[in-house]
């Protein structure tokens, strides 16, 4: 039925509608909040704000001298007492917070009364550390209850954490804890993945070679593999656990204050501390969880982003603890042991709510359906979307094969910058196409512009800015406000820029086409082509070097490298391997180039200017684009004939 359709309409003429079971208990039912919200957004985020806990009311909703935003003014609350103390006058007390599996199969259930005890010990740990309100403390850990407990540990503590992913290398950690000047760092001895033990902690020592900021490692046991511990340094976690008080004091945070540092890839090599704050980022992302995916007392929640990325922190901590939902958190790798992991888990544990991305739904695409076929998935009832453009292909095999045509999807358009969800349906209202992330959300005014600003026209493609400020916005970068301001604000008057192109269909819907910039999206994963190309042209071999994003048929998008060698010295395959081994290693796995292409020269404007886009032709195998700017047109001649050969 679904490959009839596929082969008969375009996409998006391919319109599912929310069904009437779904839609009649829906959180979300009357239309009108989108009307509402618009007329007055300001008013519809102090009512989504109201829902939260506050020791103190704001005396201002917005504050708003573009681009700095500042949302409700005056306002004191702590999001950890949010996340947890909260629930604990009522039943949910007993409820599963975190259940919890790890790769090997152990399991731990943690509900919001334990949940409570265990950020308060750890809590009192951290202050016992020295770390004080203010302070950051970096944390590069895998997937396990203790990341979440570290988070939100410091969030009571009102120290901004800022989070690593495990797989970025020592160099890529030792960057990012320098630019925090972070005090403590926590971390695990290693990672489980696929059976391995991976060195997290190894990668700590060496980070921390050159990070005179930080006075103390606090280290979980996680794999036991062995380890070094520095004397008056290194601490283990379960030791100081074991004397830590059972309360612990939250600290009144303003709603300005900050709550966390998230680095992410930008167009130049130097990675930015995106800046969140407390109060408008806690209204932002419960109030989009609770919507978006429709949670209910009884769901059992499962996204499978990693922690260290921002869906993590607001879609799997933040957003469902506020909504006092039951947080279902996996370790390890989807094809470890078998290819059919995820499925054995949505069966074992009942999971109804799955966000994942659609790097993973085009790998389970390709294993096939027997997969998902020989598990009892019928405890799901809605699905949802995040990190890259879903190609209609995945959205349908999604749809048909895990949500068995029953449960409606979300794909959600957003970035580490926006804090939470900007554009994605509402499960009980949005008629959905697959491959649309349809339309903003109530109180957000997305857009498709032209170079000049103005709003496209139905059919046509352009820019995807925002016209509003919102609760859960970025508020600068970190130690860079010049940064925040170039980069976001100064594309067009008064919009902010989120660096994708979208085009809007007939209807109004919105297209995320991608990013339009230098940033590549791996697999769902931010990386920046000036960060690997820094890497490489550290590398004795290397000149110069080129880095873009060509299309892959699983990752999305994946690393293609062009280099020129330095004199005298010839390429080999083995030179290749280094060259992937040496950007694997200065920035993480995540960066290996996919290819590395030597050329004599690379194709550059009479202005020096490399010119990515023929090389992205090239890569890709299209027709070149306009040539007429360059400064040697023999240059790309030899590249094609070498790509063929
Ligand atoms: C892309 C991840 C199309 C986009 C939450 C954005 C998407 C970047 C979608 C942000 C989607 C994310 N459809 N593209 N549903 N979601 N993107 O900061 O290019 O890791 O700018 O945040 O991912 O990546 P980030």
């Amino acid at each position: 039925m679904l490959g009839q359709m596929k082969s008969e309409y375009a996409p998006e003429e391919q319109v599912f509608y929310p069904d009437l079971s779904f839609s009649t208990r829906a959180n979300v039912r009357d239309a009108r909040i989108y009307d509402w919200a618009g007329m007055d957004y300001e008013n519809y985020w102090a009512e989504e704000a109201k829902k939260l806990h506050w020791y103190q009311p704001w005396n201002k909703i917005l504050e708003w001298q573009s681009p700095f935003a500042q949302w409700f003014v005056g306002g004191k609350l702590n999001a950890c007492v949010n996340c947890v103390d909260r629930h604990l006058n009522s039943w949910y007390r007993n409820k599963a917070a975190i259940i919890f599996e790890g790769e090997p199969g152990d399991q731990v259930v943690l509900t919001y009364q334990d949940l409570h005890r265990e950020v308060s010990k750890f809590a009192n740990v951290l202050r016992g550390l020295g770390v004080a309100k203010g302070d950051v403390v970096t944390i590069y850990m895998p997937m396990i209850p203790e990341a979440v407990i570290a988070m939100l540990a410091c969030a009571r503590i009102g120290a901004p954490h800022s989070l690593v992913f495990g797989g970025f290398s020592a160099e890529a950690l030792r960057d990012r804890i320098q630019d925090a000047e972070a005090k403590v760092v926590v971390t695990t001895d290693g990672s489980w993945r696929r059976g391995k033990s991976i060195p997290l902690k190894q990668n700590v020592d060496n980070a921390l070679v050159s990070c005179p900021s930080v006075e103390k490692v606090v280290v979980v046991r996680r794999t036991g593999c062995d380890i070094y511990m520095e004397p008056n340094r290194d601490v283990f976690y379960h030791e100081l656990m074991k004397e830590a008080p059972l309360t612990c004091e939250p600290e009144v945070m303003d709603a300005e204050d900050t709550l966390f540092i998230l680095y992410t890839s930008g167009t130049t090599g130097k990675p930015k501390g995106i800046v969140h704050t407390t109060g408008g980022y806690l209204t932002g992302v419960t109030s989009t969880h609770r919507n978006l995916f429709d949670l209910k007392e009884d769901d059992i929640y499962w996204c499978t982003a990693d922690i260290g990325w921002i869906t993590g922190h607001s879609y799997i901590v933040y957003g469902p603890l506020a909504n006092g939902a039951t947080v279902f958190i996996y370790e390890g790798a989807p094809d470890y042991p078998e290819r059919d992991r995820f499925w054995e888990l949505i069966e074992k544990y009942r999971v109804s709510i799955f966000y994942t991305a659609p790097t993973a739904i085009r790998l389970f695409m390709k294993w096939g359906e027997s997969y998902p076929q020989s598990r009892d998935l019928s405890s799901l009832r809605l699905l949802g979307s995040v990190g890259e453009p879903i190609n209609p292909e995945a959205w349908l095999w999604y749809h048909k094969h895990i949500g068995g045509e029953r449960c409606p999807i979300v794909d959600t358009w957003w970035q580490t910058e926006t804090g939470s969800v900007m554009v994605a349906p509402l499960p009980g209202l949005t008629p959905t196409k697959p491959g649309s992330a349809t339309m903003s959300l109530p109180g957000i005014a997305a857009d498709v512009v032209n170079e000049l600003g103005e709003p496209v026209k139905a059919g046509e493609s352009g820019y995807l800015v925002i016209k509003k400020p919102w609760p859960s916005m970025l508020r600068t970068i970190y130690k860079d406000p010049q940064r925040y301001v170039d980069q976001y604000w100064s594309r067009f008057e008064g919009m902010y820029f989120t660096g994708d192109g979208a085009r809007r269909d007939k209807d109004g819907y919105i297209w995320v086409l991608g990013r339009v910039d230098d940033v590549i999206n791996v697999s769902g994963h931010r990386i920046g082509t000036a960060e690997v190309e820094s890497a490489l042209v550290e590398h004795p071999a290397v000149a110069e070097a080129a880095v873009i994003g060509r299309s892959h048929e699983l990752k999305g998008q994946a690393v293609s490298a062009f280099v020129t060698l330095r004199e005298g010295i010839a390429w080999a395959p083995e030179l290749e391997k280094d060259l992937k081994s040496y950007v694997a290693k200065k920035i993480g796995g995540l960066a290996r180039p996919e290819e590395i292409i030597c050329t004599w020269e690379l194709p550059k404007t009479r202005s020096g200017k490399i010119m990515r886009r023929l090389l992205k032709d090239i890569a890709e195998g299209r027709t070149l684009g306009d040539t007429s700017t360059l400064a040697d047109a023999s240059v790309i001649n030899q590249l094609i004939r070498q790509m063929e050969a």
